[in-house]
């Protein structure tokens, strides 16, 4: 596959996966590729774990579908993210960032804007919404073949150290090389956020995890080779949206945006 096309294609898949499972081949050509990443004085403090074992997979999509429908029913996923979320393809195209919040159910349509209020996220309650994202969230990551967590090294990540900000620094481009290299083998991946953003389910995933002492959970993942056909699903985390380059490039100076015609 051309190296751009790659580049230019790669995408965060939202759907559903063949549940057909990750060729050990895949998973070790994934390994590898993460492990070519630059990491600082060849330290390599990525570790990464991976889930097939069907018990482990249901247990982690139970607690990601419980953890989603908490969120949205204590508001605090609106409340969080309110700041990337765009409602028209006009204010996407003028901006170039965030993701478009377009694929609410039906009779939510009309109050689009209002759902990030306390009175929207109520409306949302008694509509049954957290329960059917919740449910939404529990069935993809149950039906994903493969979960993976990536960890750091705490001998290297340090918060406040610069060591620690270099240790994600890395991870993030053992994280982007392993990204592009699911689109290269017809495969997707997905972030597995929400139980990050709930403290307590996060230790619930570490203890399901295993997660020793000495490493650091960083982020999980779901993975599977991806299907034709694609729902748009309830919130939609993938854009093909980018700034221009004069909203994220300067030349020479910081006063001076460089020209979107480059
Ligand atoms: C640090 C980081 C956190 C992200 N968090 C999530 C997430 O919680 N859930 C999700 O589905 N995607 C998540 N994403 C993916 C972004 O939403 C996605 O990359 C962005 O909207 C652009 O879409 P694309 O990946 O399809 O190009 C995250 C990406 C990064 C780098």
């Amino acid at each position: 596959m051309d190296f751009f096309e790659v580049i230019n294609n790669r995408k965060t898949t939202n759907g559903p996966f063949d549940p057909r499972p990750i060729s050990k081949e895949h998973q070790r050509i994934l390994m590898e590729s993460a492990s070519r990443a630059p990491s600082h004085f060849n330290s390599q403090p990525w570790r990464f774990i991976l889930i097939e074992d069907a018990k482990k997979r249901a247990a982690i999509a139970d607690l990601a579908g419980r953890s989603m429908e908490k969120l949205i029913a204590d508001g605090l996923f609106f409340e969080r993210y309110r700041p990337y979320f765009r409602f028209s393809e006009k204010e996407l195209e003028e901006r170039g960032d965030g993701i478009h919040f377009d694929q609410l159910p039906g009779p939510l349509k009309p109050f689009a804007k209002q759902i990030m209020s306390p009175t929207g996220v109520e409306i949302m309650r008694r509509m049954g919404v957290p329960k059917m994202l919740g449910r939404d969230n529990r069935d993809l990551v149950a039906g994903s073949p493969l979960i993976m967590g990536v960890m750091l090294d705490k001998a290297e990540y340090i918060p406040g150290k610069l060591s620690g900000f270099y240790s994600i620094f890395g991870m993030g481009a053992a994280m982007e090389n392993i990204w592009l290299t699911t689109h290269a083998l017809g495969m997707g991946i997905q972030f597995i956020s929400t139980p990050m953003e709930i403290p307590e389910n996060w230790q619930q995933m570490i203890a399901l995890l295993g997660v020793p002492d000495n490493l650091e959970l960083m982020a999980v993942y779901r993975l599977g080779y991806v299907k034709e056909a694609q729902r748009r699903p309830s919130i939609d985390w993938s854009s093909r949206h980018r700034k221009r380059l004069s909203q994220y490039v300067f030349r020479d100076s910081c006063d001076t945006p460089e020209s979107d015609d480059l």
